[in-house]
């Protein structure tokens, strides 16, 4: 949610602020603004809407060489110019932008109001600025620490002083914060998509640290002002990686991507010669995986989609007891933690809080969590104690594709480690393993469905409520279309088991309500088309996602998108995909914003 970016060097800061607002866009993009240094003074614009908005109120010229600049997601305060951040304290003297919640706020603002200082947003965020400006005594470091003390909450804040030319203040409490360095240049970002461009080396910034930067060195320390000695990383990602590529949007290129990210999340990772996984990052022995009796992972959205295909796999396959839970309840319910249980905790982002609060509760309470995130150096990436990255490259798209495909496969790896420990013979490894590496084929195949999915999604476009429907591994996946088509087309759209229509949602159905009906490969395939034919029994339009040659699901669906045969157990790449294009081609024909979809923002750091 929300997006910083920091530059300051010898380049001209406003437009260096401007192209990195418009990277870090995906992450909010309700309003935008920047504050430069310009001779003594700082010089803010801001703007309500996209930033396109702000590129056009921004002079071409506009001087200075250090500055701040943010996209936001509002949380306190309607979406106005005025709340948008930069904000500045009354002298003018102080900018800020911050990304999170900051929870005493009220009770900070009577107090400083009470003392005269006047404010001009309804934002918490002002209240940093205004603190600052009350504490600062001619060392903009210092005045940012005395001010953390004050507050209660979350933050990722970059800070400037007209007084302090060059200078940029950052601090962190549960919102990323990366330092990245160049030469003879200095960035700040909440993400490093902002500063791919300039540079690769970058600092993650620890919760409860802060950083002080001038364009030739930075310095970073705890908030008692211990020196924090700084680990520089390398950003593997390629610049192109954040480029559309000659697609119409993030969200196409990413589903287009597919083939090859999954190919990329198990690249390397298959052993033939023991007919198992390798898994280098778990920093667990063998013997511990081994010992290892039940497996729970926590996620939320989409990646809790995934977390539930990954958890009914390693059931079945592995026979460990396994679930997946919403991060969002499990933190509040004061759950058990057994010894011997694997937490996972799935995220691409690795930044979701709802996520990372939920790890941190179980790891309080002893349990052993694995991540498995898409972005490297990430916070539930750093702070797990071991587990897998899944290497999709940068989703930008808020609706996530390419991130859950890849998450899938870690799913299966890990699958396929924990069986070949318990009782999947070598062969049975090896005929999983060749059935993992005949996705990457087998979703391209599916890609090329793409006009007959969209001449659907065209018939059904007007439709306004959807029931998705699939058994067994394909239930989440029934969920996750559901999701795909609600977030980025609006229309209200159910996923559910097949088997559990007759308890309730029977009752929706109607000429004017289709359902999307994954066909299971397996047992289950019989009990869906009887689930298919109550549909039609009761004039419900069906749209039908199943093996290609399947005549029976053909002659009883309205339309039916036939896709390459796999084994069951890897259904849920084939049947996801034709979900994730239905989805982008209904938005598309109805003229939707496909890749920031309204009220949504990527990478949700806030409860
Ligand atoms: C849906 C979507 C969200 C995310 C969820 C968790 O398309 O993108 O539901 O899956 O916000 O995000 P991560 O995976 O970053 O933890």
């Amino acid at each position: 949610m929300c997006g910083i970016v920091g530059y300051t060097g010898p380049r001209q800061a406003s437009r260096i602020l401007v192209e990195g607002l418009k990277r870090l866009e995906y992450r909010g993009y309700d309003s935008a603004g920047v504050a430069v240094q310009d001779h003594g003074a700082l010089a803010v614009i801001k703007k309500k809407g996209k930033i396109a908005e702000l590129r056009a109120a921004v002079p071409r010229d506009m001087p200075g060489t250090c500055g701040i600049g943010h996209t936001r997601w509002a949380t306190h305060g309607g979406v106005t110019d005025a709340n948008a951040h930069p904000h500045l304290d009354a002298s003018g003297k102080v900018a800020i932008v911050h990304n999170g919640i900051i929870e005493n706020y009220g009770a900070l603002k009577e107090k400083l109001e009470k003392d005269g200082v006047r404010f001009s947003s309804e934002t918490d965020s002002e209240v940093i600025a205004q603190l600052i400006a009350r504490l600062y005594e001619g060392d903009l470091e210092r005045a940012v620490k005395s001010a953390l003390r004050h507050l209660k909450g979350t933050y990722g804040i970059a800070v400037i002083h007209a007084d302090e030319p060059g200078r940029i203040v950052g601090a962190r409490n549960g919102s990323p914060l990366v330092i990245g360095v160049g030469d003879g240049e200095m960035l700040l970002a909440s993400d490093v998509t902002a500063m791919l461009a300039h540079t690769r080396q970058v600092v993650y910034l620890n919760d409860g640290e802060v950083v002080s930067m001038t364009p030739a060195d930075f310095r970073v320390s705890d908030a008692d002002d211990n020196p924090v000695d700084p680990k520089i990383n390398e950003i593997a990602w390629q610049l192109d990686a954040i480029e559309k590529d000659g697609f119409s949007c993030y969200m196409e290129k990413e589903i287009f991507e597919q083939p090859e990210s999954i190919a990329r999340a198990f690249g390397g990772r298959l052993e033939p010669e023991y007919g198992t996984a390798k898994l280098g990052g778990l920093n667990l022995s063998r013997k511990e995986l081994h010992a290892v009796e039940r497996v729970r992972v926590i996620a939320a959205g989409t990646s809790w989609h995934a977390g539930l295909v990954g958890s009914w796999l390693l059931e079945s396959v592995t026979r460990i007891p396994a679930s997946a839970e919403l991060a969002s309840e499990l933190r509040y319910r004061n759950p058990v933690v057994e010894a011997n249980s694997l937490y996972i905790a799935a995220s691409q982002s690795g930044e979701t809080a709802d996520t990372l609060y939920a790890m941190r509760e179980i790891k309080r309470r002893g349990g052993t969590v694995l991540g498995i995130c898409n972005v490297v150096g990430s916070t539930i990436a750093r702070e797990s104690d071991g587990g897998i990255y899944v290497h999709s490259g940068p989703e930008i798209a808020v609706a996530s594709t390419k991130a859950f495909t890849s998450q899938l496969v870690a799913f299966y790896l890990l699958t396929l480690t924990l069986a070949r420990m318990h009782d999947m013979s070598h062969h049975e490894g090896i005929l999983f393993m060749e059935a993992l590496k005949s996705v990457p084929e087998a979703v391209r195949k599916t890609l090329l469905l793409r006009d007959r999915i969209q001449t659907i999604a065209k018939k059904y476009a007007r439709f306004r409520d959807f029931m998705f429907l699939g058994r067994g591994i394909l239930h989440p996946i029934a969920l996750e279309g559901a999701l795909k088509l609600k977030e980025i087309s609006y229309i209200h759209a159910e996923g559910y088991a097949s088997g559990e229509i007759k308890h309730g949602p029977i009752a929706l159905v109607s000429p004017e309500a289709p359902s999307v009906f994954l066909v299971p490969g397996d047992q289950l395939r019989e009990k869906t088309i009887s689930n298919m034919k109550e549909i039609k029994a009761r004039g419900g339009p069906i749209i039908a996602v199943a093996d290609e040659g399947d005549a029976e699901v053909v002659s009883i669906a309205d339309d039916c998108i036939p896709v390459p045969k796999v084994d069951p157990r890897f259904q849920p790449f084939t049947m996801v995909v034709p979900l994730q294009l239905f989805a982008y081609f209904t938005a598309l024909e109805l003229g939707r914003d496909v890749d920031q979809p309204r009220n949504l923002a990527k990478s949700v750091t806030v409860e």
